[in-house]
């Protein structure tokens, strides 16, 4: 087996330049070889369904380095030998780990109303599917982030069935700490995406200390439930009656071809005929015809 070659610091350079206390300046804190970046393409594919394509070196030095020095490790080899290790031995540590390690892997860019189009279809939806008597909604999120695509997701119901909406919205992720930041509810005030109406029919602003913050109002949060779900590893019995509408956008990107496939299978088995599949912008499913019909600009029909 060849050595590893040490990836030379300018490989790394730029944002994830960040150079330890007393280190030559422009020198990474941490070694990182190519056979360390090549394992945890491995781990995270394994652990995520997480897709990293070679030239992200860069965003994994940067993204894991947190995690080496909360750990006390002095090189990424003895950071994910350990990890090896702790995982090896399972048990709730071992879990803990692996959490840890998705959760600085994840990329959580997000914004309310994001791809706008979707949520006038969304609206015209609800109010058909609660005209057909067929209530509550049930909606699932299922890469939530911290929490803007759900709640902009409960401001539409709100909007489109009014404050008694009976809507059920399940969003998940599998990054915890996201989902921490979704649960609490605070963002700040000029967030992208909300018009100065939708602000006030879902947010308090804060005031004193909190002032240039908002919170989700009581009304909206308690149409969201949060809880963490992997949508490669995990156990789709347990989501429950089947729902009318899945939004999974901009999470597919990560995964490969028989990774997404695998999802969509799983998708088809958990709306009910006629839901609905709406999807990011750059992800197509036309291939899998059998299971998704194109209903509209990157939403689709369970067939
Ligand atoms: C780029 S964000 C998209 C957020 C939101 N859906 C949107 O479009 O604005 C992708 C999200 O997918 C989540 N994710 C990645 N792999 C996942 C997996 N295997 N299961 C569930 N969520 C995953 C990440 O944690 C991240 O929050």
């Amino acid at each position: 087996m060849p050595e590893p070659t040490a990836l030379a610091p300018s490989t790394l350079a730029g944002p994830v330049g960040a150079a330890a206390p007393g280190a030559a300046a422009g020198d990474n804190e941490f070694v990182m070889t190519r056979g360390d970046f090549d394992l945890v393409r491995r781990l995270i594919h394994r652990h995520a369904g997480i897709h990293l394509a070679d030239g992200k070196e860069a965003m994994v030095y940067g993204r894991l380095a947190r995690r080496l020095r909360e750990t006390g490790q002095a090189s990424f080899t003895n950071y994910l030998q350990q990890f090896e290790r702790t995982v090896a031995a399972g048990g709730p540590a071992a879990e803990a780990e692996v959490q840890q390690f998705i959760n600085c892997l994840t990329t959580n860019l997000t914004s309310f109303f994001r791809e706008e189009h979707h949520f006038p279809a969304l609206a015209e939806d609800l109010r058909a599917r609660a005209a057909l008597g067929a209530q509550p909604l049930r909606v699932w999120c299922s890469a939530a982030s911290t929490g803007e695509e759900p709640y902009s997701i409960a401001l539409t119901a709100l909007e489109a069935l009014g404050a008694s909406a009976r809507v059920e919205i399940l969003a998940t992720d599998i990054d915890t700490q996201v989902l921490a930041t979704a649960e609490r509810g605070v963002y700040a005030a000029d967030a992208r995406g909300l018009t100065e109406q939708r602000l006030r029919a879902g947010f308090q602003r804060g005031t004193g200390p909190n002032s240039g913050r908002i919170r989700v109002r009581p009304e909206l949060a308690r149409l969201v439930r949060f809880s963490a779900f992997n949508l490669v590893t995990g156990d789709w019995s347990r989501l429950g009656q089947p729902f009318d509408v899945i939004f999974c956008r901009n999470v597919m990107i990560y995964f490969d071809a028989p990774t997404q496939r695998r999802v969509l299978k799983h998708m088809h088995g958990v709306l009910k005929p006629g839901g609905l599949l709406y999807v990011g912008h750059s992800e197509n499913f036309s291939d899998a015809r059998e299971l998704f019909r194109l209903r509209g600009k990157t939403v689709y029909e369970r067939a």
